[in-house]
């Protein structure tokens, strides 16, 4: 509970976190100057309506010449100003919201911007859920500010300005008495105001917590499932949404309890307007027309001032999210393009020689899970990684990929340090593939030329063809523009494995990175995408990191990872001769440990070749 109540403080820097969201609402600078000006005719209009029929009452009907002339033209200008206001109303309600959607707008786009920018370790610290409440829910939240917060205090500070000069200008003395009223309301305002705040943002915060966990869950519905932890789950889900109902009623509670003694107070002063100005119209100190005007105003006062207590919470809620955005945008990249890229021609141009110089690598500083790695990777070759779990092998290509940095020493492409690429060249240039297919929600068209519009539909068939997914991508209902439903769900493993082949045929990168691409598919699709992997890792540097060592036994170099260290490289009939690790893991894996057994020549380094015989 403690950990709940924590998160609920109202951060400190929220009122600036919402004045560094505010340039976003610099380009509408011209329409929030119009809305002002529309509420102030439509205050004027509403002001002047009870003054009219004060008017009407006072001069033309009750007064010493009755004049049905003059309430005809009283009534004429009564409309115009009704017209007018209404008007005027509905055109600042559109123009706030074309310009509060629009900040909003720009704001979630600039948030998604952001994100997707990061590097691999912000991934690492900020939870999936969480972001994706960042960008939904608190947009939503600071949208309020910028529509009703905005509004109200403009609208509402010049009603109740304009009200109060309109009572004290009928008559100075009942205006005043009418004044008291505003003391009163404002202290039962601060007397609810603070209970209101913490009731608001439990809510709030509660309701963002369960959406994260929504949305993790739902992210891992298959781990959750397999372990068996539905009802773990489900009970976690029903603490969390049985404390969000709470948090809701009480702020019902709260607030219609407010409201209702804002109102009994509003009728208590009406009451008290007709007593004592009604007194003052027996006593002929006013007329008629001029109580009737009081009663108006004095009912008119309260819902602006009810509306302007209520934004406080609006403007806490904003700062609360407004906080938690620029929390995410205040974070840089750790990983940034160089000022003065390398050129794409000459990325056009790699050959694909990858070399390790040194290179040390920790996720968390003390703790390296890379220790001094040095290897270089001739162009066009084949090559294998192999080690246990834990070992190092996909943190080892996460920096190939530039995912995070090393510690120390280089990683080169053809020479030169891959931190002179830009990085979208860099991910041209260099392909991961992981077991772990990712695929949007999009046409089978859309999934393998990752919505790059450059990327030819035939290019897309010849790729497809080349891996040997394109029968099973015609037996699909709608050919290449079958829509994938969220992540693939319609199609298998295997099938999805054949299309992320596809996808890299079809970017064709000059180095591909296989981080146990196969490890779990049966042997029938196995047989299939192994097809597809020949066709894939022809004619480009292949990294392959493999369980099965059959994959991998025919590569031109062999490097065995433990424990974060390089142990042994060379080919497989080395390794087997040396009798060390690798020796150890092909005897326990029962692999045949000569190439003579399947018909293979003795020497083979033409990876080409190699590749083709996967
Ligand atoms: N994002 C991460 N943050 C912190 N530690 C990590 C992260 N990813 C992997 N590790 C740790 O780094 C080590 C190597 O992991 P990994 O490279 O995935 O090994 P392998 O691919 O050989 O199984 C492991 O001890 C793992 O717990
Ligand atoms: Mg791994």
């Amino acid at each position: 509970m403690s950990q709940v109540q924590a998160k609920e403080q109202l951060p400190a820097t929220g009122m600036r976190s919402l004045t560094r969201l505010l340039p976003f609402a610099k380009p509408y600078w011209l329409q929030f100057t119009v809305v002002f000006i529309l509420v102030v005719i439509y205050n004027g209009s509403s002001v002047l309506q009870p003054y009219l029929v004060k008017v009407a009452i006072d001069s033309d009907i009750s007064g010493p010449h009755p004049n049905a002339h003059g309430l005809l033209w009283v009534s004429v200008i009564y409309i115009a100003a009704v017209v007018i206001g209404v008007v005027a109303n509905f055109s600042q309600i559109m123009m706030l919201q074309y310009a509060g959607q629009n900040v909003i707008k720009s704001i979630r786009l600039r948030l998604f911007e952001h994100i997707e920018k990061q590097s691999m370790s912000f991934f690492d610290r900020n939870a999936l859920g969480r972001l994706v409440t960042n960008v939904s829910s608190d947009t939503e939240t600071v949208s309020q500010f910028f529509t009703q917060f905005f509004l109200s205090l403009v609208r509402d500070g010049l009603s109740i300005l304009m009200i109060m000069f309109a009572m004290l200008e009928l008559n100075v003395r009942i205006g005043l008495y009418c004044l008291i009223v505003i003391p009163v309301i404002f202290a039962v305002s601060l007397l609810f105001r603070s209970r209101l705040k913490g009731a608001y943002q439990a809510t709030r915060t509660r309701l963002s917590n369960v959406v994260s966990f929504l949305a993790e869950n739902l992210a891992g519905m298959r781990l959750i499932q397999i372990f068996h932890q539905e009802n773990r789950q489900e009970r976690i889900y029903e603490a969390m949404i049985e404390s969000h109902r709470q948090a809701n009623v009480r702020e019902y509670g709260l607030s219609t309890l407010f409201n209702r003694t804002l109102e009994l107070l509003g009728k208590v002063a009406v009451s008290s307007v007709v007593w004592f100005g009604g007194g003052a119209v027996l006593h002929k100190v006013i007329l008629f027309g001029t109580l009737y005007a009081y009663i108006t105003y004095i009912q008119n006062f309260f819902a602006p001032i009810n509306s302007i207590t209520q934004q406080w919470n609006t403007l806490q809620s904003s700062m609360v999210a407004a906080e938690r955005i620029s929390r995410v945008l205040s974070q840089t990249p750790q990983i940034q393009d160089p000022a003065q890229p390398i050129t794409p021609v000459q990325v056009g141009q790699l050959r694909g020689g990858v070399v390790f110089d040194h290179v040390t690598f920790s996720y968390n500083p003390g703790a390296p899970v890379l220790r001094d790695i040095s290897f270089a990777i001739e162009p066009g070759a084949m090559i294998g990684f192999v080690g246990p779990t834990g070992a190092g092998k996909s943190s080892l290509m996460s920096l190939l990929t530039r995912f995070y940095e090393p510690e120390q020493g280089a990683i080169k492409i053809d020479g030169m340090d891959i931190s002179s690429f830009a990085q979208d060249d860099l991910h041209r240039v260099v392909g991961l593939l992981q077991q772990d297919v990712h695929l949007f929600t999009g046409t089978v068209l859309d999934n393998i030329r990752l919505f790059r519009e450059d990327v030819s539909e035939q290019a897309v068939v010849a790729a497809a063809q080349a891996v040997g997914a394109h029968d099973l991508i015609m037996r699909l209902p709608k050919g290449y523009h079958t829509l994938l439903l969220g992540k693939g769900a319609n199609l298998s493993m295997g099938e999805r494995q054949l299309l992320s082949f596809a996808r890299v045929v079809a970017q064709n990168p000059r180095i591909l990175i296989l981080d146990e691409a196969t490890a779990s598919l049966d042997s029938q699709t196995e047989e299939l995408v192994q097809r597809g992997l020949a066709a894939v890792s022809a004619n480009r540097t292949t990294i392959v990191i493999a369980h099965r060592l059959s994959t991998i036994r025919h590569a031109d170099q062999i490097y065995v990872l433990e424990r974060g260290a390089l142990k042994e490289h060379g080919t497989h009939e080395e390794l087997v001769a040396s009798g060390g690790l690798y020796a150890n893991l092909v005897a326990e894996s029962g692999v045949e440990t000569s190439r003579q057994t399947d018909g293979n020549p003795p020497v083979q380094s033409q990876s080409a070749h190699v590749a083709a015989r996967l």
